[in-house]
């Protein structure tokens, strides 16, 4: 039997479990698995379909986008003379059986001695046009083979609100922030990349981003902090559940000193204790985690050409720059939102930025910002940045692992936040001495 009518054995198979699915719904209901958000459409129709249309069009595709070769090469002899051209008969290179996924599907292509992925990077859109999908990417992970993994719709489309996709992931410092084009969640893991960098343009989607990923970690065992130099506009419904929050770049200031002298403290603690960051500590030992929260990072570095003001910005910035480096051992996370975080900001900011591992880029309006936030991982990556649309606001592109995908946030209202920040507020750790630091600042006023 040829392997591609599997499917047909998968549909018959898939419609019997759909047609008694009241026997076993409740008995897979008490493992924790929910029936009803399998995408059956997909499976059941989408899936074959799309299979069906990738056998017809496949040779057709290859010839027109020089991914077949012939066996004889492309030189041959006439009347004497060597020319050079297409041959006749070309051989498509081997299409593989296409394994579903929640999505789309992954497809595994043998390539012909000789051929390289390169064509294949070139054709994704002539793929995508010809199979019908919405997208189609080409990965390598094996030598003689490339990878497609072909979405079918736009996972991405209509705001990501259900209740269900919010729900927590049960490990400290991940945050479900969305969710990602692949069809999986989005997960923030600060264990694993211990500082972000949020781009985009304004009202791109930057600060409900921060919002769903303060809706994620109110939660949990965590001190939230925030710098807001935009007068606090954006982080004061979090109020309840912040332990400290700067408003403007005096109290920044003091903020962040007060933080690197908790830093000092934490430090002294993994000394004492012989141990190299404070998750080798024992349980009662180990200090909360911290996740600071910097939205418009722009309005710290902006200055107004006094002496004074400028001593603020350098301090900020030395101070930011600390926290980087030695809060992934000593549990202080660093989050970062701004329009553009370049060089011309002023001084320190390319190192901050090295720091500031995981990458989120909104829409961007230049090629500079997504290059900055992007270019230095994925190069592909700063075109899809490039082509997010203002209608489509809260999506970014993110790296995860290496390699980059689209994702779309949660949709956080005001009013939300504000109802989970009072909810949370038992679960604010009190740092009084981050607390009196942006007090004094507002008394220097
Ligand atoms: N994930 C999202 N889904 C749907 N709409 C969004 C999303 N993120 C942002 N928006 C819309 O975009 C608007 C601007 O977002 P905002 O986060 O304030 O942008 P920024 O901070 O980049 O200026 C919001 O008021 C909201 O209407
Ligand atoms: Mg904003």
């Amino acid at each position: 039997m040829d392997a591609h009518y599997l499917w047909l054995v998968v549909l018959v198979l898939a419609a019997v479990a759909y047609l008694t699915r009241r026997r076993w719904e409740p008995w897979l209901a008490g493992r924790g698995i929910d029936v009803r958000s399998i995408p059956w459409r997909w499976y059941l129709l989408g899936y074959p379909a799309t299979v069906i249309r990738m056998r017809l069009t496949w040779r057709q595709t290859c010839l027109l986008n020089d991914l077949s070769i012939s066996p004889r090469g492309n030189r041959g002899v006439l009347g004497g003379l060597v020319v050079q051209g297409s041959a006749l008969r070309q051989i498509p290179p081997r299409l593989g059986l296409p394994r579903p996924t929640r999505g789309g599907l992954v497809v595994r292509i043998g390539l012909h001695a000789g051929q390289t992925p390169s064509p294949f990077y070139r054709a994704v859109d002539a793929l995508a046009h010809a199979w019908a999908v919405y997208g189609v990417r080409v990965s390598s992970p094996e030598r003689g083979y490339v990878v497609l993994t072909v979405t079918a719709r736009d996972p991405l489309a209509g705001a990501a609100t259900e209740e269900t996709e919010r729900a927590q992931p049960p490990r400290l410092l991940v945050a479900r922030v969305g969710r990602l084009e692949s069809g999986g969640g989005w997960l923030i893991d600060f264990r694993m990349v211990a500082h972000w960098l949020v781009v985009g343009a304004t009202r791109s989607g930057k600060s409900t981003w921060l919002g769903a990923l303060l809706v994620a970690l109110a939660g949990q065992p965590v001190a939230l902090v925030g710098i807001d130099c935009k007068g606090g506009l954006e982080l004061s419904p979090w109020l309840p559940r912040l332990s400290a929050l700067a408003i403007n770049r005096k109290q920044a200031r003091s903020l962040l000193d007060a933080l690197a002298t908790e830093l000092d403290k934490r430090m002294a603690v993994c000394r004492i204790a012989g141990v190299r960051n404070i998750w080798e500590l024992s349980d009662d030992e180990r200090p909360v985690p911290l996740v600071l929260v910097v939205d418009e990072i722009a309005e710290l570095y902006l200055s107004d050409g006094s002496r004074e003001a400028r001593d603020e910005v350098t301090a900020c910035s030395v101070l930011l720059l600390r926290l980087a480096q030695l809060g992934a051992a000593l549990g202080l996370h660093l989050v970062v939102a701004g329009q553009r975080f370049g060089a011309e900001l002023g001084p320190g900011v390319t190192a901050l930025r090295a720091q500031l591992s995981g990458r989120i880029a909104h829409r961007v309006n230049d090629p500079t910002t997504a290059e900055m936030a992007l270019g230095d991982m994925a190069p592909d990556a700063v075109d899809a940045a490039q082509m997010i649309t203002e209608h489509e606001q809260g999506v970014a592109i993110t790296t995860i692992g290496g390699r980059w995908l689209r994702a779309r946030s949660h949709m956080v209202t005001t009013d939300e936040a504000r109802a989970i920040a009072a909810q949370h507020a038992d679960l604010r750790p009190d740092f009084p001495a981050l607390v009196s630091a942006t007090a004094e600042g507002i008394e220097a006023e």
